[in-house]
């Protein structure tokens, strides 16, 4: 599919359901390279126990790793991966005008048995956060690995998407609350977020 007919088909969705599931916005080589890269960094060490809330406490409820990609200081992988984000990005404001800005990502590796319980990724009093994006890198994911990014639906319904390498989910960051399943192997993703202006945040 070419990049008009999968962003339309993706900001169709969003409109209608409120998120949806992207297939094709990187190559399978694209994709493999920030899987080698975040495995890379994950066996290095180079990634630290995310934190929750304006406290910054480590708790139970979120047992992934982390590492921020830094805009300044892209590695290739990154670019190319911000790249096409920023393509999207650009495409879902002029379909939908959602007045998005900028977009942020990390890294995250979850160990067998990590979690993340159910949550909102709009923060306290700040609502730049609009639109999530999950991208999974995980080849050969089977549904008896876990490890599912189970959405819920304000009809009480949820729907789980399993971790595939070069699957994109988005979602509304204020009106989906998910979690992530625990896995029985590594699960590796680049949670992103893709934010609009926020007038009550000092920039
Ligand atoms: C998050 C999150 C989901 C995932 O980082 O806020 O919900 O599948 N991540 O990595
Ligand atoms: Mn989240």
């Amino acid at each position: 599919m070419d990049d008009a007919s999968l962003f339309r088909t993706a900001a169709d969705t969003l409109a209608g359901e409120g998120w949806c599931v992207l297939n094709g916005l990187l190559t399978a080589a694209q994709t493999r390279a920030l899987a080698d890269e975040c495995a890379a960094l994950y066996a290095a060490r180079r990634l630290a126990p995310a934190r929750v809330g304006a406290t910054h406490m480590a708790t139970e409820l979120r047992g992934d790793r982390t590492q921020w990609f830094d805009p300044a200081a892209p590695s290739g992988p990154q670019q190319a991966f911000l790249t096409r984000i920023d393509a999207l990005r650009r495409a879902l404001n002029r379909e939908l005008m959602l007045g998005l800005v900028e977009s942020e990502a990390h890294y995250a590796v979850y160990a067998p048995g990590a979690r993340y319980a159910r949550h909102l990724d709009r923060l306290r009093d700040d609502d730049a956060r609009v639109l999530s994006a999950v991208f999974y890198l995980n080849e050969g994911w089977q549904e008896a690995d876990g490890g599912a990014l189970r959405l819920y639906r304000g009809d009480g319904t949820h729907r789980d998407i399993l971790p595939h390498a070069g699957t994109l989910l988005l979602f509304l960051s204020a009106r989906f609350e998910h979690e992530v399943l625990p896995a029985t192997r590594d699960r590796l993703s680049i949670p992103c977020w893709m934010r609009q202006r926020s007038p009550d945040r000092a920039v």
